[in-house]
C-alpha cells in the first residue's frame, strides 16, 4: 500500500497532523503501536494555550472543547502561606487559557477520523523507517501477525519520547540536549470539586503542590515527590495529608477530599533534539522535546510543531514549493527552546531541590521565595510569566 504521509504515533500530534492534513486533501496513514483504549488510558495534560485552542477549532474538533472545556482567566501563586492571583487576562491583554483534558481532545480527534473513515493502525508492531534519507520512503509494520509495507512520500514521526522515530535517525546527524531534575510528580485524579476556581501552584518547604482541575466535580492533583517513591508508597490518606501541608491553612481546611480513581508519578526532564528534520522524516511533539509540566506547555508545543509541519507539508503538494519544510525545524526549534526556557524557569522558581551545589537546599528556598515575593509584586516580572503562560505568538 501507498499514501502520501505517513504518520508515526496515536498521540495528540499525530491525531492532529492526520486530521489537518485529512482536511487539506492529504491521504495519510496513521500507525499506532498500542490500543486505542489504551492511549486514551493515559492521563496527561489539562491546560490548552488559546493558539491550540484556535489550532482544534482549525481542525473542525473544537465543538465539545468550547462546551465542555473551562476558560481560565488567572492563576494563582502560594508561597509563603499566602495566595497570590496572576490575572492572566489583565497581562495579556484580555488573552486565557483553556482547561481541557488532553484525553478528551484525543477523543475528540479519534472521533473525528473515525467518522472521515481516514485509516489508522492500532497495536502496529515492529514499525520501522527506512529510506526517509532518499525519495522513496517506506515503513514496514507487523498488524495480526502479518507483515505489511507501507510506501509514502514523507514520514512524520509523531510517536512520542520513546519513539522509534527519533531512534532511527543515525546518531551523528542529531544532537540531543538533556536535564533530568532530582524529583517527580505524583498526580491524582478524584471526583471531588476544585477547592479554587483556578489553578493553585504552590511552593513550600515541603515541596511543590500544584491544585488542577478537569471539571467542576473533578480534580487533578500533584505534589512533588521523591524519584524513589512508587506508587504502592502513597496512600490516599498519605496524599491528601501531604497536599493538605504544603497548602496555607484557609486552603487546606477547605480541601474537598475523596477517594481518587487514578494515580501516577512522572519523572521531570527537560530535552531537545536538533535537528527536527532529517530528509523526508519529520519529528513532532514528544519525539523532539519534553519539557517538565510545570509550565503546561508539553502538548501546547505539539500543537505548535503540528500546526509548523502541517502547514509545510500543505504548501509542498499545493505548491510545489518545499521552502516551509526546508524551515520547519528551525522555526519550530526556535518556539521550543522559549517555551523550554519557561518551563526550566517555572520548575526552578516553584521545586524544592535537594541540598547540593547551586541554588538548591535552604538557600535555594530562600532565593525562590525572594524572586516569587518580587514577583507578585512586578508589574513587569508578572507579564512576562503571563505571556508565556499563556503562550507565545507565532512566526508566520
Ligand atoms: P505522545 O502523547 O507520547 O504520543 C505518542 C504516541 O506514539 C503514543 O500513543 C505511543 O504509544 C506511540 N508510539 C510510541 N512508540 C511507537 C512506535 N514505535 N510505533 C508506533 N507508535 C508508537 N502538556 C501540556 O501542554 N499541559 C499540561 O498540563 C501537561 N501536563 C502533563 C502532565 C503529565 C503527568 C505528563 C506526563 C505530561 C504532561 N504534559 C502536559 C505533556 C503532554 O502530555 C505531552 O507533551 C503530549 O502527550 C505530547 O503528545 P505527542 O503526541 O507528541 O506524544
Ligand atoms: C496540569 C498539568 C500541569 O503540568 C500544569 O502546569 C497545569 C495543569 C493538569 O494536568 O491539569
Amino acid at each position: 500500500t501507498r499514501t502520501q504521509v505517513a504518520i508515526i504515533g496515536a498521540g495528540p500530534s499525530g491525531l492532529l497532523l492526520g486530521q489537518l492534513l485529512h482536511q487539506a486533501g492529504i491521504d495519510n496513514v496513521i500507525l499506532e503501536q498500542r490500543s486505542a483504549d489504551y492511549v486514551l488510558g493515559r492521563v496527561r495534560a489539562g491546560v490548552l494555550e488559546q493558539v491550540s485552542v484556535d489550532l482544534l477549532d482549525e481542525a473542525g474538533v473544537g465543538a465539545r472543547m468550547h462546551r465542555e472545556g473551562l476558560v481560565h482567566h488567572g492563576i494563582e501563586l502560594m508561597f509563603s502561606g499566602e495566595r497570590h492571583r496572576i490575572d492572566l487576562a489583565a497581562l495579556t491583554g484580555g488573552k486565557s487559557v483553556m482547561v481541557y483534558g488532553q484525553t478528551e481532545v484525543t477523543r475528540d480527534l479519534m472521533d473525528a477520523r473515525r467518522e472521515h473513515g481516514a485509516p489508522i493502525v492500532y497495536e502496529a508492531e515492529d514499525v520501522a523507517l527506512h529510506g526517509f534519507d532518499g525519495h522513496a520512503p517506506t515503513v514496514t509494520f507487523r498488524k495480526d501477525g502479518v507483515e505489511h509495507t507501507l510506501a509514502c512520500d514523507h514520514i512524520a514521526g509523531c510517536d512520542g519520547f520513546h519513539g522509534v522515530a527519533r531512534a532511527s535517525v543515525p546518531v551523528g546527524a542529531i544532537r540531543q540536549f538533556e536535564r533530568v531534575y532530582p524529583f517527580g510528580w505524583l498526580g491524582i485524579l478524584a471526583d471531588v470539586p476544585p477547592v479554587s476556581d483556578e489553578l493553585i501552584y504552590a511552593n513550600h518547604a515541603r515541596g511543590f503542590a500544584l491544585c488542577s482541575m478537569r471539571s467542576a466535580s473533578r480534580v487533578r492533583l500533584y505534589v512533588q515527590c521523591s524519584l524513589q517513591d512508587k506508587v504502592e508508597d502513597w496512600s490516599d490518606e498519605r496524599f491528601w495529608a501531604e497536599l493538605k501541608s504544603r497548602l496555607d491553612p484557609a486552603t487546606a481546611e477547605r480541601l474537598p477530599t475523596g477517594p481518587s480513581f487514578e494515580k501516577s508519578i512522572a519523572p521531570l526532564r527537560s530535552f531537545v533534539a536538533e535537528p527536527m528534520r532529517f530528509g523526508r522524516l519529520y519529528l513532532a511533539g514528544d519525539a523532539a522535546h519534553i519539557v517538565p509540566p510545570t509550565g503546561a506547555k508539553g502538548l501546547n508545543l505539539a500543537a505548535a510543531d503540528v500546526r509548523y509541519l502541517s502547514r509545510a507539508l500543505i504548501e509542498h503538494y499545493a505548491d510545489k514549493s518545499d521552502a516551509g519544510l526546508d524551515d520547519y525545524s528551525r522555526k519550530a526549534l526556535r518556539r521550543i527552546w522559549k517555551a523550554e526556557r519557561f518551563s526550566w524557569w517555572m520548575t526552578s522558581l516553584m521545586h524544592r531541590f535537594p541540598a547540593g551545589p547551586g541554588d538548591t537546599g535552604e538557600v535555594g528556598h530562600r532565593m525562590q521565595t525572594a524572586e516569587l515575593d518580587y514577583l507578585v509584586h512586578s508589574q513587569a516580572a508578572m507579564t512576562s510569566l503571563a505571556e508565556n503562560y499563556v503562550g507565545l505568538p507565532f512566526e508566520e
